[in-house]
C-alpha cells in the first residue's frame, strides 16, 4: 500500500490533472465536512469522480450487529443500499473486512467470489473494495463500481487505497469529535439538570458558568449572573470565607476545602449552601475555582427553628419558676400587709378611740362639777378626734385611693405625683404630662397602671435622692404608654435582678405589666437616674 496519493505515472495529462484535482476536493471535501454522516457522502464522491466510477459506496463493519451495512453510497439503487448486510468473509466485501486485504475484480460475472444478487442488481461488471482500517480494527469497506468491464490498472488500486488511507485518518478524527461532543452533551446537560448548583468562576471570582438550578435557589438566570461576582450574591458574614478559599484555591492547586455560605436570593431573602470547590486548570494554568453547592436553606431554618423554639421554652420555663417565687412572695408580702394594717388599726386607731373614749368618760364625770374642765376634755377629744380621722382617710386612700374609681387614671396619676412634690424635705420638682386623646381604660388595666406608677413613684422617694421626676402618659391609638423618670443616683439592674427575692417592687411592676398582656422595662444607670416604662394593648 503506497503511503500516500501520488499521481500514478503512464497516464495522460488531463487524466493527471483530473486526478490531482480530485485528490485536492478529497481533502477539501475533509476537512469541510461537518460531521461523519456528511464526510462518507463526500468521500464516495470524491472515490467515484478520482476513480472515473459509476457508483461507489462504504459499508460500515457493526459490532454489535456483526454486520458490514452501508453507510454512504453514490450511484446506487436505495433498495440495494437497504439490502446491504454482509458477516465477516460473507461475498468479497466480507472476505476484505475479514483479511485487511484489497479485492479489485474486473470481470465480476467470471468471479466465482461474487456475490450476484448485487451485482446483477446493479449491472455491475468491475468493482474494486479497499479496507478502512483505523488503527489495527477494520473500520468498513470502501468501494467503487464501473457498468462497463475495467482492467483496472495497478495505479488506481493503489490511488483508491490511498484515499481509504485519508479516509480512516478523517473517519477516526470525526468520530473522536463526536464522541466528544456526545460526552460534553451529556456532562452539559447532567450539569444543567443537577439538583445542585454548579458554578465556575475565573481568577477574579467572577462567574463562567452556573447551571439553570440557580433559578430555583437564588431566583437569577444564568445569564444574569454569568461575569457578575461571586462576592455581589454572599452576605457580609460570608464575604471573608469566599475571598479566602479563592485566595489559597488560587494558590494551591490541591484545595479542595468544604464550607458553608449565606447567600441574597434575587428577592432580598436569605439561602444556606454548602459548598464544595476546586481550582479549575487549563494547559497548566490556574483559570479559576469550580464548585458544587447544594442548597441546605430548609435544614438550616428547621435547625433555627429548633434553637428558637428551645429558647422560648427555657424561657417560660424559667418565667414559671419566677412567677412561682413571685407568688410565694407575694403571698408573704400580703401578709406582712395584713399585719401591719393589723398593726395600724390596733396600736393607731384603736389606742386614739381609746384614748377618745377615755376623755369622754372624763367628761361624763366632770360635767355636773366642773363644766369647763369637762369642756376641755371635750375640745381635746374632738381634736383627737379628727387627727385619727385624718390618719384613717390617709390610711384607706392609700390603700386604695377612690380618686381612681371616681375621676380615672388622670387626675389619679396626677395626684400621686403632687402627693410626691409636697414631700417633706420638698426638693423634689414633679412634673405629670398626658399626651394624646385621654380615655377611660378598662378597671383592671386603670388599676395595673396606677399600682405599677405608685410603686415607680415609692422607689423614687425612697431610693432615688433625685431632685426632678417626671411621669408621662401617653394615650396611642392602639396602646397606653406610661413612664416614670428622674434624675437620681440609679442603680444596677442586672444586681437588682440577681437578688430577687428581696426586692418585690420591681418584680411586682413587671408582673402587673405582664398581666395586662404588656411590655415592661426599666433603664437604670448609676448617677444617672432611672425610668421604668409600661407599655399596654389598652
Ligand atoms: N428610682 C430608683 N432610684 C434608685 N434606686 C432604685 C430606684 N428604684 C429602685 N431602686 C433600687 O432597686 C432596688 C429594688 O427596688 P424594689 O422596688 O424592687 O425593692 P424595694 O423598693 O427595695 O422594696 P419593696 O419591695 O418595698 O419595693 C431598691 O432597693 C433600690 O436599691
Ligand atoms: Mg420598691
Amino acid at each position: 500500500m503506497s503511503s500516500d496519493a501520488l499521481p500514478p505515472v503512464g497516464l495522460s495529462t488531463e487524466e493527471l490533472q483530473r486526478r490531482l484535482t480530485a485528490l485536492y476536493r478529497a481533502d477539501e471535501a475533509i476537512g469541510q465536512s461537518p460531521d461523519l454522516g456528511a464526510l462518507l457522502r463526500a468521500l464516495v464522491q470524491v472515490a467515484a469522480e478520482m476513480l472515473g466510477a459509476d457508483k461507489s459506496a462504504i459499508l460500515v463493519w457493526d459490532e454489535r450487529t456483526e454486520r458490514l451495512t452501508c453507510a454512504a453510497a453514490i450511484g446506487f439503487k436505495p433498495e440495494t443500499v437497504a439490502r446491504v448486510s454482509l458477516r465477516l468473509g460473507e461475498g468479497v466485501a466480507g472476505r476484505v473486512a475479514a483479511s485487511g486485504a484489497t479485492i479489485a475484480v474486473n470481470d465480476a460475472a467470471a468471479d466465482p467470489r461474487t456475490d450476484t444478487t448485487i451485482t446483477e442488481a446493479e449491472s455491475i461488471r468491475s468493482f474494486i473494495h479497499v479496507p478502512i482500517k483505523i488503527g489495527n480494527r477494520i473500520y468498513g469497506v470502501f468501494n467503487v463500481s464501473y457498468t462497463t468491464r475495467h482492467d483496472i490498472p495497478a495505479d488506481d488500486i493503489r490511488l483508491f487505497e490511498a484515499l481509504a488511507l485519508r479516509a480512516a485518518g478523517a473517519i477516526a478524527r470525526a468520530r473522536l469529535v463526536e464522541q466528544l461532543q456526545a460526552q460534553e452533551a451529556r456532562y452539559r446537560q447532567l450539569m444543567e439538570n443537577a439538583n445542585d448548583l454548579i458554578f465556575a468562576v475565573d481568577t477574579e471570582g467572577l462567574f463562567t458558568y452556573i447551571n439553570r438550578r440557580v433559578e430555583t435557589v437564588l431566583g437569577y438566570t444564568p445569564q444574569e449572573l454569568l461575569g457578575k461576582s461571586i462576592e455581589s450574591l454572599v452576605t457580609p458574614n460570608s464575604l471573608p470565607a469566599v475571598r479566602e478559599h479563592l485566595r489559597r484555591g488560587l494558590a494551591d492547586p490541591t484545595y479542595r476545602p468544604s464550607y458553608e455560605l449565606e447567600l441574597i436570593r434575587k428577592d432580598g431573602t436569605l439561602a444556606y449552601v454548602e459548598v464544595s470547590s476546586a481550582t479549575l486548570m487549563e494547559g497548566g494554568r490556574v483559570v479559576g475555582r469550580h464548585g458544587i453547592a447544594r442548597d441546605i436553606t430548609e435544614r438550616v431554618r428547621l435547625e433555627q427553628e429548633i434553637a428558637r423554639r428551645q429558647a422560648e421554652l427555657s424561657a417560660s420555663r424559667q418565667r414559671q419558676t419566677e412567677l412561682r417565687d413571685y407568688i410565694a412572695l407575694t403571698t408573704r408580702a400580703v401578709e406582712e400587709e395584713r399585719r401591719r394594717i393589723a398593726r395600724e388599726l390596733h396600736d393607731d386607731t384603736a389606742q386614739a378611740l381609746v384614748a377618745i373614749s377615755r376623755r369622754l368618760d372624763a367628761v361624763s364625770d366632770l360635767i355636773s362639777r366642773s363644766p369647763e374642765q369637762a369642756a376641755t376634755r371635750l375640745a381635746e377629744a374632738q381634736d383627737l378626734l379628727d387627727q385619727t380621722l385624718t390618719s384613717l382617710r390617709r390610711f384607706s386612700r392609700d390603700l386604695r385611693p377612690a380618686i381612681l374609681d371616681d375621676l380615672g387614671l388622670v387626675p389619679a396619676l396626677e395626684w400621686l405625683m403632687s402627693e410626691l412634690g409636697r414631700e417633706p424635705h420638698g426638693k423634689l420638682v414633679t412634673r405629670c404630662e398626658v399626651l394624646g386623646e385621654p380615655r377611660r381604660l378598662p378597671p383592671e388595666v386603670e388599676l395595673g397602671l396606677f399600682r405599677i406608677a405608685q410603686e415607680a413613684v415609692q422607689n423614687v422617694r425612697r431610693h432615688s435622692e433625685a431632685t426632678a421626676a417626671t411621669l408621662t402618659l401617653h394615650f396611642g391609638p392602639t396602646e397606653t404608654y406610661l413612664e416614670i423618670t428622674d434624675n437620681g443616683r440609679g442603680f444596677l439592674t442586672s444586681e437588682m435582678r440577681a437578688e430577687s427575692g428581696i426586692h418585690l417592687g420591681l418584680a411586682g411592676m413587671q408582673e402587673r405589666a405582664q398581666l395586662l398582656g404588656g411590655t415592661y422595662t426599666v433603664q437604670s444607670t448609676p448617677g444617672q437616674g432611672t425610668t421604668v416604662s409600661v407599655s399596654v394593648p389598652y
